[in-house]
């Protein structure tokens, strides 16, 4: 590894995390205060409680713990929480997935969700911490008359803390989706907001083509698997469209056994713009500047290619136009 790409100097790195679920970012702390706040019982002893099979459990885990948070306040200490994280990691923006299906207790008060979030994030930016804008997800179990739902909401509401809507969970279980999403993609993106789209993790190459073609997806999620189709690996650099992976996330859950197996470095190669992120670091385990390690490490990527990661999270990000600038510039000076 070359000498000057230690975890420090990675962690100095000026970059954004644009693929992270607030869901994921609970530690095992705050599940033990919030189940006594909540007075419910742990589901399992606290040693075994971040041991996940899969996908489907681990989706379950989170309706579990988000179930847990029930007050505003409970709801602005995770948002500042997750402004704490992300900065310790030297991001300095973050685009976060919110999927309301998993905060049972807010399902029917979305806004007074969306402002308990807004009040922590805004507190963590006074106190000089990362900013966040709120990619608020669709689960894609979910009906298209959910969907519109959720979009006739956001449209009306358009709150400015909401940057995106996104759509995650699992493909696998879920099927083709992108027919009974369209609607409301084309819908929101015609209001203004950002598109995000898990594909490619749970679904095939198959899932990205839905969201580039039928969604207008402005990101993928993920996205990995669009290098088992060529086709679709030319069209993503022809069209720009960036992919937000997680590596040590698809080892985890189960998508690769090692990095040696991981597409990320093979899609970079091929011209698609990639970023790195941790998806949901506190249940798996996972520091942002660890991540861009790994890589380096395995992957021998050099100070150039590191800022060209860093730079493709930030210009691909959802970030005011201004902190984007900002950040470029500080990159540039890395
Ligand atoms: N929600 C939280 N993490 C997820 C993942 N890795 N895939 C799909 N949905 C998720
Ligand atoms: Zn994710």
């Amino acid at each position: 590894m070359p000498q000057n790409l230690s975890t420090a100097s990675l962690q100095a790195l000026p970059k954004a995390e644009i693929h992270i679920h607030l869901e994921g970012c609970f530690e095992l702390d705050d599940f033990v205060r919030l189940a006594t706040e909540a007075g419910e019982p742990l589901p399992r002893p606290k040693e075994r409680l971040l041991e996940f099979e899969g996908l489907s459990e681990f989706l379950e885990f989170l309706d579990w713990i988000c179930g847990l948070v029930r007050t505003p306040d409970q709801l602005a200490r995770a948002a500042y929480a997750f402004a704490q994280r992300v900065s310790s990691s030297g991001a300095r923006y973050a685009d976060v997935i919110v999927n309301p299906t998993h905060w049972s207790p807010w399902r029917s008060n979305l806004r007074g969700f969306v402002e308990g979030l807004d009040a922590g994030f805004r507190e963590a930016e006074q106190d000089g911490l990362a900013s966040a804008g709120l990619c608020i997800s669709l689960l894609r179990t979910q009906t298209a008359s959910e969907a519109a739902e959720l979009v006739d909401h956001l449209i009306a509401e358009r709150h400015p803390r909401v940057v995106a809507l996104s759509v995650d969970g699992n493909e696998a279980r879920a099927g083709r989706t992108g027919t009974k999403f369209a609607d409301a993609f084309t819908r929101a993106g015609r209001a203004g907001l950002r598109r995000t789209v898990h594909a490619g993790e749970s679904s095939g190459p198959e899932g990205v083509w839905d969201a580039i073609d039928l969604l207008g997806a402005d990101r993928i999620d993920h996205g990995v698997r669009a290098i088992e189709d060529d086709r679709l690996v030319a069209a993503l650099v022809e069209r720009g469209i960036p992919l937000d992976v997680c590596p040590s996330s698809n080892l985890t859950l189960g998508l690769y056994a090692s990095l040696d197996e991981h597409p990320i470095d093979r899609l970079r190669r091929a011209g698609v713009r990639v970023s790195v992120n941790t998806d949901d670091p506190a249940l798996l385990g996972l520091r942002l500047e660890d991540e861009y390690q790994r890589c380096v490490e395995h992957f021998a990527w050099d100070a150039d290619t590191v800022r060209s990661v860093a730079e493709t999270s930030i210009r691909a990000s959802f970030a005011p136009e201004e902190l984007q600038r900002t950040l470029l510039t500080d990159l540039a000076a890395w």
